[in-house]
């Protein structure tokens, strides 16, 4: 998406690969919106590490990160050996699926990188062939958010409001979004409409990312306390739900997203408000038969006992934007926090895909169409 920083407006991805120095290039989202800062990350266990470490987020964004880190660290194999060779992509593989365990696309966009790979017949073949299928794995992902919003265009009408969870924006992509993308697509219509962000705590990527992307891409929007939903929703201000997906079932139609997301769908439900999930293609697990296999995120409890922003003078100016980690709960004090949850099928209206809306239940019926066993 378009950029705007110091008066100058440039088209960023989120991710992208330098061949020639071998590194994964990423927006750097923990300084967001308060700094941009595009890093590079070496070789593929520091690319472990920005996935990990949160430098990088968001299903596809990761997805397309795995991808290129695996390529980067096939890429960086030295010899002729394929025994040893393939010894080395396994513990590049590994590496990377294990920095963060929720979303699936790490590992579909992986195996889809080593599927490409067999057809090399030395290892500067697989080598070329790894780099190959990673940007097709980035460029697919492009595609398939563009196709998301032709569709999910459609559910905007002038004058809705819409709200959104955690950040499902382009951030969490290569580009444009998944649950945004409807959005965008809406507004290159003409139709106006709202975005209430929650802001989705404990990180705050509602606040933080959505927030700064839909001010930057001129959407209007308001950031709402996690809390405030439910009461917005009562007083007839939300018309529509969309938030994105880590992982969706292709045989039940569970989703697992942000923490929160199931109170919402909850709520969405009691109030007959549509609930829909955005997903590009790799964001499905044709697997797991129940959402209660899907392995859910526990993450340091640091990030629920305090905050990071950065300080501000008397007049709402940011005077420093260096960010800074505050406590916020009772010295002594414990917590617990789980990255994200399940919502089942019958909460969910549709799920909005790049080659349609389907129920949740339907995904499997048309598994074909959804790139099933490809
Ligand atoms: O922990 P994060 O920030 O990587 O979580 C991912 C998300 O931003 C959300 O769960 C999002 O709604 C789906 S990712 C496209």
């Amino acid at each position: 998406m378009n950029v705007k920083i110091l008066g100058k407006v440039r088209h960023y991805r989120t991710v992208t690969f330098h061949p020639a120095r071998n590194t994964v290039a990423l927006i750097e989202q923990r300084l967001l919106p308060h700094r941009f800062e595009i890093i590079e990350t070496r070789d593929f266990r520091a690319t472990a590490r920005a996935i990990r470490d949160m430098v990088v987020r968001g299903a596809g964004a990761i997805g397309a990160t795995a991808a290129y880190g695996l390529a980067q660290g096939a890429r960086a194999f030295r010899g002729r050996s394929l025994e040893a060779f393939s010894r080395h992509v396994d513990e590049v593989y590994s590496t990377l699926k294990n920095a963060r365990p929720t979303a699936v696309d790490p590992v579909n966009a992986m195996n889809q990188v080593r599927a490409a790979m067999r057809a090399g017949e030395t290892v500067e073949e697989q080598q070329a062939l790894a780099l190959a299928a990673a940007e097709e794995f980035a460029n697919d992902d492009v595609r398939h958010c563009e196709e998301i919003g032709r569709h999910g265009a459609k559910l905007i009408r002038n004058g809705s409001r819409i709200l959104t969870h955690c950040n499902a924006g382009w951030l969490a992509f290569v580009d444009i979004g998944s649950a945004t993308a409807p959005m965008y697509a809406a507004q290159a219509q003409g139709k106006k409409f709202h975005v209430f962000c929650d802001e989705t705590r404990p990180r705050c990527q509602g606040a933080t990312l959505t927030a700064w992307e839909l001010a930057q891409q001129g959407i209007s929007h308001e950031i709402i306390a996690d809390n405030a939903a439910g009461h917005l929703m009562q007083r007839g201000e939300i018309d529509l739900v969309i938030v994105g997906s880590d992982r969706t079932l292709g045989r039940t139609g569970e989703v697992a997203n942000k923490i929160g997301t199931y109170t919402k769908a909850v709520l969405a439900k009691r109030h007959g408000i549509p609930f829909y999930v955005a997903i590009p293609l790799s964001t499905i697990d044709w697997t797991l038969k129940s959402g209660f296999d899907i392995p859910i995120e526990e993450r340091s409890e640091s990030e629920v006992l305090g905050a990071w922003g950065v300080p501000v003078n008397l007049k709402s100016q940011i005077s420093n934007l260096k960010s800074r980690y505050v406590r916020i709960a009772n010295p002594g004090s414990s917590a617990r926090n789980p990255g994200f949850d399940v919502t089942p099928a019958e909460l969910i209206t549709g799920i909005i895909t790049p080659v349609g809306i389907f129920r949740p239940r339907e995904l499997w019926k048309h598994r074909k169409a959804l790139g099933f066993g490809l």
